[in-house]
């Protein structure tokens, strides 16, 4: 089985969501349970762009020994400089360093020539591995680029000192078929691509995230980067917890996994909201609030005769305690009967049965029946003659 390192960049792709700023203290209680997570490589900040973030980086660096601490760098030595500041007290200083290479992002934004992008990417990532012992070098935007260049450039940096190559789809606008082929192509053609671990990141504009990460995972990813929750810039990232999870359920196909504790998911999803403070919508797979609650009646009835009727994933497994049946117009005499009992009432079957009608016609006018409407209704009952 293929162990998949997880690159958590919560704190520094998810940190870049629109409206999302952590302070110090809330971006050290999320990298301790990201450490607590077991991810493998958690990238803090990009020390070169405020010095709040340069500190947060180098606290996080110096306090967080059982993940690798890494920061993000453009290709000049001034960030590289930044970067080393902050992480040279890491147990083992790891660098991320990116540069773009497709044409749109070398004519409008770089203005600079192919030869000037592959001449700046070599000198950087050789002057990084000078002091580093982890350089990661990012083609940004890579699905945009020319795959021969990506070849040639890719060659280059690994000669440099490269130790992990990336390729981001910095706008998530491949599909899954076409990334998957684009890892197979970098590793058929790149003479000296195993010497270092490859990267998959990607981003969801198309909703595409998850699954092009998997399909990487198929071609040859080594390593996958991801946020927690899925925040991330625009549409945001790949959510971590979907890879971890879909690796495990789907051992079958994929036949890898990462080392990530999944009972500590659910926890760190909730501590990511809270000090975004982005909600994680309760459709959200895996980490959703409703990703185990049931509510039809022919769902409830079958979870309540084996869970695996309706369940791929077991609450337990993300550190949830229980599934949910939640009461609502969908819901049936099952279900009912259940939280009548739950909640300690003991009625006839002719009170039941008017306890059952009472709830369905307020369900039609509420989307959930709260407990407390429920004890109403029983109470009701129960103390009637
Ligand atoms: O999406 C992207 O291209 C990035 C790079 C900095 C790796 O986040
Ligand atoms: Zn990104």
């Amino acid at each position: 089985m293929a162990k998949i390192d997880v690159f958590d960049t919560t704190l520094r792709d998810g940190e870049q969501s629109a409206g999302v700023n952590l302070n110090l203290l809330e971006k050290m209680e999320i990298a301790y349970q990201l450490e607590r997570l077991n991810v493998d490589i958690i990238e803090a900040g990009f020390p070169a762009a405020s010095n709040g973030d340069l500190q947060s980086v180098k606290r996080i660096a110096e306090a967080v020994k059982g993940s690798s601490v890494t920061g993000l760098s453009r290709a000049n030595q001034n960030d590289i400089d930044a970067a080393w500041e902050a992480l040279k007290g890491s147990v083992e200083p790891r660098i991320h360093i990116f540069l773009a290479t497709s044409p749109i992002h070398m004519t409008y934004k770089l203005k600079m020539t192919t030869d000037q992008v592959l001449e700046t990417a070599v000198e950087s990532v050789k002057y990084a591995s000078e002091k580093f012992t982890h350089v990661q070098w990012s083609a940004e935007d890579a699905c945009r680029s020319d795959k021969h260049f990506l070849v040639k450039i890719i060659k280059e940096v690994i000669d440099a000192g490269a130790t992990v190559i990336n390729l981001p789809d910095t706008v998530g606008y491949m599909s899954p078929e076409e990334y998957g082929a684009l890892f197979r192509f970098i590793k058929e053609n790149v003479p000296n691509i195993n010497r270092v671990k490859l990267s998959a990141h990607c981003h969801n504009d198309l909703g595409m995230a998850t699954s092009n990460t998997l399909k990487a995972i198929e071609n040859g990813a080594d390593q996958v980067e991801g946020t927690i929750n899925a925040i991330g810039e625009r549409a945001g990232n790949t959510g971590l917890e979907e890879i971890a999870v879909a690796l495990h359920i789907r051992e079958d196909i994929y036949r890898a996994k990462t080392g990530l504790k999944l009972d500590e998911l659910k926890r760190t999803s909730n501590l990511v909201s809270k000090l975004t403070g982005m909600s994680v919508p309760g459709n959200k797979a895996v980490v959703g609030n409703n990703a185990f609650a049931h509510e039809s009646g022919i769902h409830q009835d079958g979870v309540l005769k084996e869970k695996t009727t309706y369940e791929i994933i077991s609450p337990e497994l993300i550190g949830v305690q229980t599934n949910r049946l939640v009461l609502g117009k969908h819901s049936g005499r099952h279900a009912f009967r259940m939280r009548v009992k739950e909640m300690g009432f003991e009625l006839t079957d002719q009170k039941l049965n008017d306890a059952f009608k009472m709830f369905k016609d307020l369900a039609d006018k509420k989307k959930e029946i709260s407990d407390e409407d429920l004890f109403a209704i029983l109470m009701e009952k129960q103390t009637e003659a």
